[in-house]
């Protein structure tokens, strides 16, 4: 089967790496105007000082945009992109987790577009170039630093994803440093969303191929091995590279093998809810598991290879034991396992199916089929 596999041209993985920013501009573009897009509660950890003051050394004058708020609604990423223009930024530096780095995908992109913004959701509506564009993630979860992706928040409380190839950075870096004071509960719930990156990556039903294949195992197995020790002891500088690592990986794998119902299901929770990105997949995530065995269990007991190297069984027996594992996972690393636990009632369920099938763009990529009375008894089984 043919396929096509794209991702940022330059990832640079180093501890410190956010300190060397302004080398890292001046070998590559000729920027003169800096713009960090982040959230406060990057700002609180310091690391937006540092990342200043060590531009600021490097000749730069950068300016700083903190107002991005978890799952960015279009009214801040429009703040976002006046503030830019207003300055004349001509280089966007996303520094945060997904929120902060899918905002600045799109200031990149709105700073030189004259299309609204409503324009653009779907696949392939960008047209045109965008601002020089560096990703910077401080968690490690959504991948965001190599997606052509941004999750924004309508005003409807749909969360729904801009998909064009302009909003692939050009340099993602990696540095384990910047994610040491992740609180424990965030390092555990956006570890889990990477993995399930990495698993709907490895079941998408129309784009799956050997190269997202290859990241996909490897992003699982750095998450395995790593989150526990990260989820412990956030200092942890090999165990936080590790989650870092997997979950770029796991970007690069369903950035070009899309996720699927495990996130269709989640982002209505989120929108609705508010509740984390990490933490709805994991709420939904064993029970769409189950839900696609017939036409899935091949690759789950596949993936159950990697994580339990040890696993013996039919494929039957492999699979179950993979869902069961990672079930095992979300205990120990204190997930909540109930949507009730998350202020969601059974009289919510339905607007929340129907919700969910709104994300055609995700529904098409799971292995079985979805109808709204399916993703209904996937929610009551998660209540
Ligand atoms: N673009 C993509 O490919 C993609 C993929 C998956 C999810 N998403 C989107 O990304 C968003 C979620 O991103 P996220 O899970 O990274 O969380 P986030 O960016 O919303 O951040 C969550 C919280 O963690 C805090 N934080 C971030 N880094 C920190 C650090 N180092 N120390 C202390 N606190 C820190 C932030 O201030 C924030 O309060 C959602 O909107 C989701 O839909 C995008
Ligand atoms: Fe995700």
């Amino acid at each position: 089967m043919g396929f096509q596999f794209e991702t940022v041209p330059l990832i640079v993985n180093e501890n410190g790496a956010a300190g060397r920013l302004s080398e890292l501009i001046k070998t590559r573009f000729s920027c003169k105007r800096v713009a960090i897009i982040t959230d406060a509660g990057v700002v609180e950890t310091g690391l937006v000082k540092s990342v200043v003051s060590a531009l600021t050394k490097g000749g730069f004058n950068p300016i700083v945009f903190d107002g991005v708020e978890p799952d960015p609604s279009e009214q801040i990423v429009l703040e976002a992109a006046s503030f830019a223009k207003a300055n004349d930024a001509d280089c966007i530096v996303g520094l945060g987790g997904g929120s902060s780095m899918d905002t600045a995908k799109m200031v990149a992109v709105l700073c030189c577009s004259l299309q609204p913004l409503h324009a653009l959701y779907g696949i392939g509506k960008v047209e045109g170039k965008r601002l020089q564009l560096i990703q910077v993630p401080t968690t490690a979860g959504t991948g965001s630093e190599v997606t052509p992706i941004a999750i924004l928040t309508r005003e409807d409380h749909s969360k729904m994803g801009i998909v064009s190839p302009q909003l692939y950075a050009d340099v993602a870096v990696l540095d384990p440093e910047l994610t040491t004071k992740l609180p424990a509960e965030v390092t555990a719930a956006t570890g889990i969303d990477a993995m399930v990156h990495a698993i709907e990556a490895y079941t998408s039903l129309h784009q799956k191929n050997p190269i997202s294949d290859a990241l996909a195992r490897e992003a699982l197995r750095q998450l395995w091995t790593h989150i526990r020790a990260a989820y412990m002891d956030g200092g942890d500088i090999p165990a936080r590279s590790g989650m870092l690592l997997g979950a770029m990986m796991a970007g690069q794998a369903f950035a070009n093998s899309p996720v699927a119902a495990v996130h269709a299901l989640a982002y209505p929770i989120g929108g609705q809810f508010h509740v984390p990105h990490g933490l709805s997949n994991a709420l939904i995530l064993p029970h769409v598991l189950r839900f696609n065995l017939p036409e899935a269990k091949h690759h789950y007991a596949e993936l159950a290879e990697v994580i339990l190297p040890n696993i013996s069984g039919s494929v039957d027996e492999k699979a179950a034991g993979f869902i069961r594992a990672l079930e095992n996972l979300c205990f120990e690393l204190g997930i909540p396992d109930h949507l009730a636990q998350v202020g969601i009632e059974a009289n919510d369920l339905p607007k929340l199916a129907k919700a969910a099938m709104d994300q055609t763009r995700l529904l098409v990529n799971n292995p079985r089929r979805v109808s709204y009375d399916d993703a209904l008894s996937i929610y009551r089984e998660a209540l």
